[in-house]
């Protein structure tokens, strides 16, 4: 979503913004600005669309100016269009800020600013702060932004320019993102480090703090404007696999490279025959008390919570229900200090992850978060935390952190069945062994890449796709319709196999396609009765399924068999291939901005 850039130096600050916006890109947006300053003042530059759009503008500009600050918006209040981008400059031109996250009491605040003569210029929640910072300033920018954020309900993370002081530029955070970093460059500010490649440490700004950047240092401050002594954290060297590598798409990129994410992780916690979790533990006791497991979370970690919802509580004998983030936090639950609740994200940013996360630990409960992105808002708030290492992911539609969550699940799956005593010493070993075994099994229905580009055929020009399974093929259904629709802008529905009957079946006609996804063997005979009954009504089948039981599908138009599976309950990562390539070629036939759909954005940091 929303993306932040900030750049004070020595050199022109308008590549380093720009090109930090174009790293952000990946997050979603609908238009984009920047601001620069000198002693002459601010100017601001900020168009609807694309960055090649601010790009054609900026060609005509020639702006020397070596500090500035940058902003991709992603429109929640005001359409998308160029009075609405950031920066937001105040009425006499004082204060040029860009900002992450939502003003909530935003009519409020510009009620009262009207009454008092302000001239709003956008319909944005933003503009408010701008106005709020004008009227309270006294001399002391820093003052005016602390008085402005007293009155701000809601999130943010700003940059701000001061016309008065062009050597710097203010920061302040609340519940959205911002991190700083001082190097050989200068001075940088950024809501995500993708934006700047080569950052070695960086400097997280806590809820309540405000910064001061200058080229050479940092001024960090509390609410009440006492100095905080803050100290850098590392960044890991391999973070930042840039570029697309000779691939046309980071998401076929991304999707080849999961064997080595499920594997990365999946292996960077076995010690010999132990799992070991440096951010998370429970002794036996512990993990034998708990009553209920929780698995939280939004979008494709939503769908590998479920999958691994069927799996743990299959092992570990204990109730388990994955909740979608946005109804977790609205709803009432059970939660007392041996509830486990998990929560899984990939940017460690969702907003209403964050929110399910901040409940259930009002509620006593023990919360276990499952994060890609280090040092995210969700990895350093939660009891334990769990890193899944499938690196950055740059396309919109997840593949490889989706799979690497899965690896994380099934770790703590295998965790607490043998505390619990479920697991025997034979089938933990066993269910290791298995796990080991998944990075190869991805390799290989890789191999099905071509067949799956030209099975895609059967997609293009159609109007709605269904999507069946049961089980674990239920939740990889789910995963494989929520793929081909982000990209593809095809509709789907994936449905539980044996609930078509109660509505579904209805819509099924001539040609209508369905893709029947039947991994296991337990279900196997009751979803080939279902690929049966959509037949009757005219279906035009795709089954996806290992390759021993392709012979059972006579009734499917067209197979597509992965290479036999070891364990049918871990048969998700793999059978997620597939369905990632056939709407990926979907995709593609049909001309769509695959990395960066339309309406999407990477990290939904508003609810
Ligand atoms: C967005 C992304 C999805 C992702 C979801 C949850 O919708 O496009 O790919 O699954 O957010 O994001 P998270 O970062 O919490 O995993």
């Amino acid at each position: 979503m929303c993306g932040i850039v900030g750049y004070i130096g020595a050199s022109p600050a308008v590549p380093y913004l720009v090109g930090g916006l174009e790293k952000l890109e990946y997050r979603g947006y609908d238009s984009a600005g920047i601001a620069l300053i000198d002693r002459q003042g601010i100017a601001v530059i900020r168009e609807k669309g694309r960055i090649d759009e601010l790009k054609k503008l900026l060609g005509e500009e020639k702006n020397e100016s070596t500090v500035g600050i940058g902003h991709t918006r992603w429109a929640t209040h005001g359409e998308p269009c160029r009075k609405n981008a950031h920066p937001h400059v105040s009425q006499k031109g004082l204060f040029a800020l860009v900002h992450n996250g939502i003003i909530e009491n935003s009519e409020e605040l510009r009620q009262e600013l009207m009454a008092e003569g302000y001239v709003f210029s956008s319909e944005t929640d933003t503009e408010v702060i701008s106005a709020l910072a004008e009227k309270y300033y006294d001399g002391c920018p820093v003052r005016a932004l602390m008085r402005t954020a007293e009155r701000l309900v809601g999130s943010y993370a700003l940059g701000v320019l001061c016309r008065d002081f062009p050597d710097r530029i203010l920061c302040a955070r609340k519940g959205s993102p911002l991190l700083l970093a001082l190097d050989e460059r200068g001075g940088l500010l950024f809501s995500d480090k993708v934006a700047f490649e080569g950052l070695r440490e960086v400097y997280r700004l806590e809820d309540g703090e405000f910064a001061v950047l200058k080229q050479d240092n940092i001024t960090f401050l509390d609410a009440m404007g006492r100095n905080i002594d803050k100290s850098p954290s590392r960044l890991a060297g391999d973070e930042y696999d840039a570029g697309k590598q000779g691939y046309a798409h980071f998401m076929l990129k991304e999707i080849d490279q999961q064997p080595r994410a499920f594997s990365r992780t999946a292996e960077a916690y076995l010690q010999g025959e132990d799992i070991v979790f440096p951010g998370f533990s429970l002794s036996e006791d512990q993990a034998r008390s708990l009553d209920m497991i929780y698995l939280v979370a939004c979008g494709s970690a939503y769908n590998a919570a479920a999958a691994a919802q069927y799996t743990l509580q299959q092992i570990v004998n204990l109730p388990c229900r994955s909740v979608i983030a946005s109804e977790f936090r609205y709803t009432r639950h059970y939660i007392g200090k041996n509830t486990l609740c998990v929560f899984i994200s990939q940017s460690g940013e969702t907003a209403d992850t964050i929110a399910a996360m901040e409940l259930a630990r009002r509620q006593g409960g023990r919360t276990l978060s499952i994060i890609n992105v280090p040092d995210s808002t969700m990895a350093v708030g939660s009891d334990g935390v769990i890193y899944t290492l499938a690196g950055t992911e740059i396309a919109v539609a997840t593949t490889k952190a989706y799979s690497a969550q899965l690896a994380a699940l099934y770790l703590v799956t295998a965790y607490l069945g043998k505390r619990r005593g479920e697991l025997s010493e034979e089938n933990y070993r066993l269910f290791l062994n298995h796990l080991k075994g998944i990075g190869a099994e991805i390799k290989g229905a890789l191999a099905l890449r071509s067949r799956c580009e030209s099975l895609s055929r059967i997609f293009d020009g159609q109007n709605d796709i269904y999507f069946i399974g049961r089980k674990t093929d239920y939740a990889l259904a789910a995963e494989g319709a929520l793929k081909m629709k982000e990209i593809s802008y095809l509709h789907c529905e994936a449905y539980a196999a044996g609930e078509l009957k109660h509505g579904t079946i209805s819509l099924i006609e001539e040609g209508t396609p369905v893709v029947a996804v039947c991994l296991r063997k337990d279900i196997l005979k009751k979803t080939v009765s279902n690929i049966s009954e959509v037949k009757a009504r005219g279906a035009f089948v795709l089954a996806v399924t290992q390759e021993r039981y392709a012979p059972l599908f006579s009734e499917a138009d067209e197979i597509l068999a992965i290479p036999d599976l070891a364990d049918e309950e871990l048969s998700v990562p793999a059978g997620a291939v597939p369905l990632q390539l056939l709407s990926y070629y979907t995709a593609l036939r049909r001309g769509c901005a695959i990395d960066k759909p339309r309406n999407l954005a990477k990290s939904v940091t508003v609810e």
